[in-house]
């Protein structure tokens, strides 16, 4: 039976508790809005596990127009430039704000922020706050904040699981909470639910987070679903999801070797450093072809590290490994998805009365690959904007036909094993073809199966290889640039049509 939660119908309700979705509610108040988290604020979410920080042009040597320049040629000619531009112009305010809310960013003894460098980006231009700790001090600020904000009402232990939608128009949202489902009459939904690390063997995320799901059912167009960041560094133990060993160490000189000690990436221009596509690619290969790998942090940061990377230390001692002394075993791992629920400038979704922020969204920053540290900066400037669309929206207080409260099955290991062999660093199309004819019939009943079949037709489609989408079959550019976008329905008519 479904429980109604009558007095906060018609508030705008944010699904997810990570940086998109506290921001959104910070910036909605005080207009209230509830926020729902399927776990304590903070415990499970992409967010808290961020080790890089914010890219912003904060140097005197550098400004937007550079750190424009450096997110296009990341994107391999498929961002938007508008968004992008719009991004990095509002990163610097962006920052600002952060402070103010009580971030406590890594600043020289003067009190100047500290600006670091990774991968791809022609200035130093990240700040980070405790170390590699970033995403940690955020959320902390950030959930503090929520929490003295009397106009958020945080509801935690729910999970949201279908959007009501009639006519294209979002009516409310269907929950599960310990006492059973839970019904939420809203006009306005924003999903900030993150990524598909869930869909993955190996991955650096946390494992229950799949927004796209819900928004595939309620009909909103999906894009750039074929482009998927794989982080080349993750730790190679037996912990699942992978602890990150942020691209920050390799900036401060770590290398990559091979079991005989080889810096096999020496010949790769940028080696190290190289975007991380190119470098997450040049270890899966190596890995392949019977090699092990590992960083070295012996020499550089060598006895610092410890000091500046205190979360990665900590990873490595609970695998029994010394970074002062041991090399570090890596491999790459499942770590961001640049494609999402296609949005507009103000994080509109095709289905009206749906917003999406954060990792979820497809806004266009990334294109077809994401510049390190972009993200976070993107979901803090784009909750605003979320937040200014949907405060002035209206709130749909009628109390719609209850949604079937019918679960879909939602075991996503069927779709990890498909989706790490056919989707991986390295794709081609006979595995696409098999994975797609093992999702289809998954994707009637089962959400992540239906997310799959949608990423896995579109990596399918994209015959060229571009940014983090490689298909051995066609290892070339195509001449001409363009976006895929669809809903599941189109996805599935065009399967029956080929
Ligand atoms: C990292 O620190 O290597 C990850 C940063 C990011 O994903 O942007």
């Amino acid at each position: 039976m479904n429980m109604e939660i009558r007095n906060l119908d018609g508030r705008p309700v944010i699904v997810g508790g990570g940086i998109a979705g506290l921001m959104t509610a910070l910036h909605l108040a005080p207009e209230p809005a509830v926020l729902l988290s399927r776990m304590p604020l903070g415990a499970d979410a992409s967010s808290t596990w961020a080790q890089g920080g914010l890219a912003a042009s904060l140097g005197l040597d550098d400004e937007p127009l550079l750190h424009l320049a450096d997110t296009l040629a990341a994107g391999d000619g498929l961002c938007d430039a508008d968004v992008a531009r719009r991004v990095v112009q509002a990163a610097p305010a962006a920052i600002e704000e952060l402070a103010r809310l009580g971030v406590r960013f890594d600043r020289t003894p003067a009190g100047a922020l500290l600006l670091g460098l990774e991968a791809a980006h022609g200035r130093r231009r990240i700040v980070h706050a405790g170390g590699d700790g970033s995403g940690r001090e955020i959320m902390r600020a950030l959930v503090a904040a929520v929490r003295s904000t009397p106009s958020i009402t945080v509801i935690e232990g729910v999970e949201a699981r279908r959007l009501a939608v009639d006519d294209n128009t979002v009516v409310g949202v269907l929950a599960r909470c310990s006492v059973g489902p839970v019904f939420f009459v809203t006009g306005r939904v924003v999903l900030a639910t993150g990524g598909i690390g869930g869909l993955f063997l190996d991955t650096t995320n946390p494992l229950g987070n799949c927004g796209l799901g819900l928004a595939a059912r309620a009909g909103a167009v999906l894009a750039d679903l074929e482009f998927i960041q794989f982080h080349p560094t993750a730790l190679d133990g037996a912990d699942r999801p992978m602890p990150l060993i942020s691209e920050a160490v390799r900036g401060e000189g770590a290398t990559i070797v091979d079991e005989t000690g080889q810096r096999f990436l020496q010949g790769v221009q940028g080696a190290e450093l190289a975007p991380r596509d190119v470098v997450a690619r040049a270890i899966w290969k190596h890995l392949s072809n019977g090699h092990r790998v590992f960083l070295d942090t012996r020499e550089k940061p060598g006895p610092t590290f410890a000091r500046q990377f205190p979360t990665i230390a900590s990873a490595c001692r609970g695998a029994g490994i010394d970074p002062g002394h041991d090399l570090i075993p890596i491999r790459p791992a499942q770590h961001y998805h640049m494609g999402g629920v296609a949005v507009d400038g103000a994080g509109r979704t095709s289905v009206s009365g749906l917003w999406a922020c954060g990792e979820v969204a497809s806004t266009g920053l990334h294109g077809a690959n994401r510049l390190a540290s972009n993200s976070l900066t993107e979901a803090i400037v784009c909750a605003l904007w979320v937040a200014e669309s949907a405060a002035g929206s209206p709130g749909g207080r009628q109390k719609p036909a209850i949604a079937s409260d019918q679960d879909s099955p939602d075991d996503p290991m069927p779709v990890r094993a498909l989706l790490s062999g056919a989707l991986g660093l390295a794709r081609d199309g006979e595995g696409l073809k098999a994975a797609i004819r093992a999702l289809l019939p998954l994707a009637a009943t089962s959400d992540p199966a239906a997310v799959g079949l949608m990423i896995a037709i579109a990596a399918f489609l994209r015959q060229e290889s571009r940014g983090a989408h490689y298909r051995t079959d066609f290892p070339h550019r195509a001449a001409v640039a363009r976006r895929f976008e669809f809903t599941l329905k189109a996805a599935l008519a065009r399967l029956a049509s080929t």
